[in-house]
Protein backbone atom coordinates (compact mmCIF):
# COMPACT_ATOMS: atom_id res chain seq x y z
CA UNK A 1 0.00 0.00 0.00
CA UNK A 2 1.31 3.61 -1.02
CA UNK A 3 1.41 5.46 2.30
CA UNK A 4 3.68 8.47 3.76
CA UNK A 5 5.90 9.26 6.30
CA UNK A 6 7.61 11.94 7.77
CA UNK A 7 11.65 12.33 8.12
CA UNK A 8 13.95 14.30 9.22
CA UNK A 9 17.88 14.73 8.14
CA UNK A 10 19.47 15.31 11.70
CA UNK A 11 21.76 18.62 12.45
CA UNK A 12 24.98 15.98 12.42
CA UNK A 13 24.43 15.74 8.74
CA UNK A 14 23.25 18.48 7.58
CA UNK A 15 25.92 20.30 9.73
CA UNK A 16 28.84 17.62 7.33
CA UNK A 17 26.94 18.15 4.28
CA UNK A 18 25.57 15.03 3.88
CA UNK A 19 21.90 15.79 2.91
CA UNK A 20 22.18 15.03 -0.51
CA UNK A 21 24.03 11.67 0.24
CA UNK A 22 21.28 10.88 2.94
CA UNK A 23 18.36 11.41 0.06
CA UNK A 24 20.41 9.32 -2.26
CA UNK A 25 20.34 6.69 -0.20
CA UNK A 26 16.39 7.46 0.36
CA UNK A 27 15.42 7.72 -3.93
CA UNK A 28 17.84 4.18 -3.85
CA UNK A 29 15.21 2.66 -1.82
CA UNK A 30 12.53 3.36 -4.10
CA UNK A 31 10.91 6.42 -1.72
CA UNK A 32 10.07 9.26 -3.04
CA UNK A 33 10.24 12.84 -1.43
CA UNK A 34 7.54 14.22 -1.72
CA UNK A 35 7.94 17.42 0.50
CA UNK A 36 11.28 18.81 1.64
CA UNK A 37 11.90 22.27 3.52
CA UNK A 38 14.95 22.92 5.30
CA UNK A 39 14.46 24.89 8.75
CA UNK A 40 15.94 25.97 12.15
CA UNK A 41 14.18 23.80 14.53
CA UNK A 42 13.04 26.12 17.57
CA UNK A 43 13.25 25.01 21.33
CA UNK A 44 9.39 24.62 21.40
CA UNK A 45 9.05 23.16 17.90
CA UNK A 46 11.66 20.55 19.15
CA UNK A 47 10.20 19.93 22.87
CA UNK A 48 6.23 19.07 21.14
CA UNK A 49 8.05 17.14 18.47
CA UNK A 50 9.90 14.73 21.18
CA UNK A 51 7.31 15.20 23.75
CA UNK A 52 7.03 10.99 24.27
CA UNK A 53 10.38 11.37 25.10
CA UNK A 54 10.12 14.13 27.84
CA UNK A 55 10.63 11.80 30.96
CA UNK A 56 13.74 9.96 29.16
CA UNK A 57 16.63 10.88 31.21
CA UNK A 58 18.38 11.98 26.82
CA UNK A 59 15.50 14.73 26.83
CA UNK A 60 17.25 17.91 27.42
CA UNK A 61 20.15 16.83 25.43
CA UNK A 62 17.66 15.64 22.41
CA UNK A 63 15.94 19.48 22.30
CA UNK A 64 19.71 21.02 22.26
CA UNK A 65 21.08 18.63 19.75
CA UNK A 66 18.20 18.99 17.43
CA UNK A 67 18.32 22.99 17.93
CA UNK A 68 22.03 22.93 17.05
CA UNK A 69 21.87 23.37 13.64
CA UNK A 70 19.82 23.29 10.41
CA UNK A 71 17.66 20.18 9.60
CA UNK A 72 15.87 18.96 6.45
CA UNK A 73 11.81 18.00 7.40
CA UNK A 74 10.68 15.56 4.60
CA UNK A 75 7.67 13.97 3.76
CA UNK A 76 8.71 10.08 2.05
CA UNK A 77 5.90 8.24 -0.22
CA UNK A 78 6.21 4.61 -1.27
CA UNK A 79 5.07 1.30 -0.48
CA UNK A 80 4.61 0.32 3.48
CA UNK A 81 6.54 3.70 3.65
CA UNK A 82 6.92 3.68 7.35
CA UNK A 83 8.78 0.05 7.30
CA UNK A 84 10.68 0.55 4.89
CA UNK A 85 12.18 3.62 5.73
CA UNK A 86 13.03 2.34 9.13
CA UNK A 87 14.57 -0.82 7.60
CA UNK A 88 16.28 2.53 5.00
CA UNK A 89 17.94 4.10 8.51
CA UNK A 90 19.22 0.89 10.56
CA UNK A 91 18.75 0.65 14.19
CA UNK A 92 19.18 4.24 16.69
CA UNK A 93 22.35 3.20 17.60
CA UNK A 94 24.19 3.39 14.61
CA UNK A 95 26.74 -0.13 16.17
CA UNK A 96 23.62 -2.34 15.58
CA UNK A 97 22.29 -0.43 12.06
CA UNK A 98 22.74 -3.12 8.92
CA UNK A 99 25.44 -2.15 6.30
CA UNK A 100 24.44 0.19 4.07
CA UNK A 101 21.43 1.71 6.05
CA UNK A 102 21.80 5.77 6.68
CA UNK A 103 22.86 5.13 10.42
CA UNK A 104 25.51 2.21 9.64
CA UNK A 105 26.93 4.81 6.91
CA UNK A 106 26.92 8.22 8.24
CA UNK A 107 25.19 8.14 11.88
CA UNK A 108 27.69 9.51 15.26
CA UNK A 109 26.71 7.87 17.59
CA UNK A 110 22.61 6.73 19.23
CA UNK A 111 22.06 10.79 19.89
CA UNK A 112 23.29 11.81 16.81
CA UNK A 113 21.88 9.58 14.69
CA UNK A 114 21.39 11.19 11.80
CA UNK A 115 17.96 10.85 10.48
CA UNK A 116 14.43 10.28 12.03
CA UNK A 117 11.84 8.70 10.66
CA UNK A 118 8.03 7.61 12.13
CA UNK A 119 7.31 4.38 13.78
CA UNK A 120 3.41 4.18 12.73
CA UNK A 121 0.99 5.27 10.17
CA UNK A 122 -0.73 7.20 13.24
CA UNK A 123 2.60 9.00 13.87
CA UNK A 124 2.85 9.82 10.32
CA UNK A 125 0.02 11.92 9.86
CA UNK A 126 0.85 13.61 13.12
CA UNK A 127 4.26 14.56 12.71
CA UNK A 128 3.65 15.44 8.83
CA UNK A 129 0.84 17.83 9.92
CA UNK A 130 3.41 19.84 12.51
CA UNK A 131 5.28 20.67 9.88
CA UNK A 132 3.82 20.87 6.57
CA UNK A 133 -0.02 21.42 5.04
CA UNK A 134 -1.92 19.71 2.17
CA UNK A 135 -0.53 21.99 0.23
CA UNK A 136 3.08 21.16 0.42
CA UNK A 137 3.19 17.81 -0.28
CA UNK A 138 3.67 17.20 -4.00
CA UNK A 139 3.12 13.67 -4.66
P1 LIG B 1 14.67 9.35 16.90
O1 LIG B 1 14.28 8.23 16.00
O2 LIG B 1 14.63 10.71 16.34
O3 LIG B 1 13.74 9.31 18.21
C1 LIG B 1 14.19 9.62 19.49
C2 LIG B 1 15.63 10.04 19.50
O4 LIG B 1 16.21 10.07 20.79
C3 LIG B 1 16.45 9.04 18.74
O5 LIG B 1 16.17 9.08 17.39
C4 LIG B 1 17.85 9.44 19.16
O6 LIG B 1 18.33 10.54 18.43
C5 LIG B 1 17.60 9.88 20.60
N1 LIG B 1 18.06 8.84 21.53
C6 LIG B 1 17.57 7.61 21.67
N2 LIG B 1 18.23 6.94 22.63
C7 LIG B 1 19.17 7.79 23.10
C8 LIG B 1 20.17 7.70 24.10
N3 LIG B 1 20.34 6.58 24.80
N4 LIG B 1 20.94 8.78 24.32
C9 LIG B 1 20.74 9.91 23.61
N5 LIG B 1 19.82 10.06 22.65
C10 LIG B 1 19.04 9.01 22.39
Amino acid sequence: MTERTFSIIKPDATRRNLTGKVNAVIEDAGLRIVAQRRIQMTEDQAKKFYEVHAERPFYGELVEFMTSAPVVVQVLEGENAVARYREVMGATNPKDAAPGTIRALYAENVGENSVHGSDSQENARLEIAQFFTDADIVG
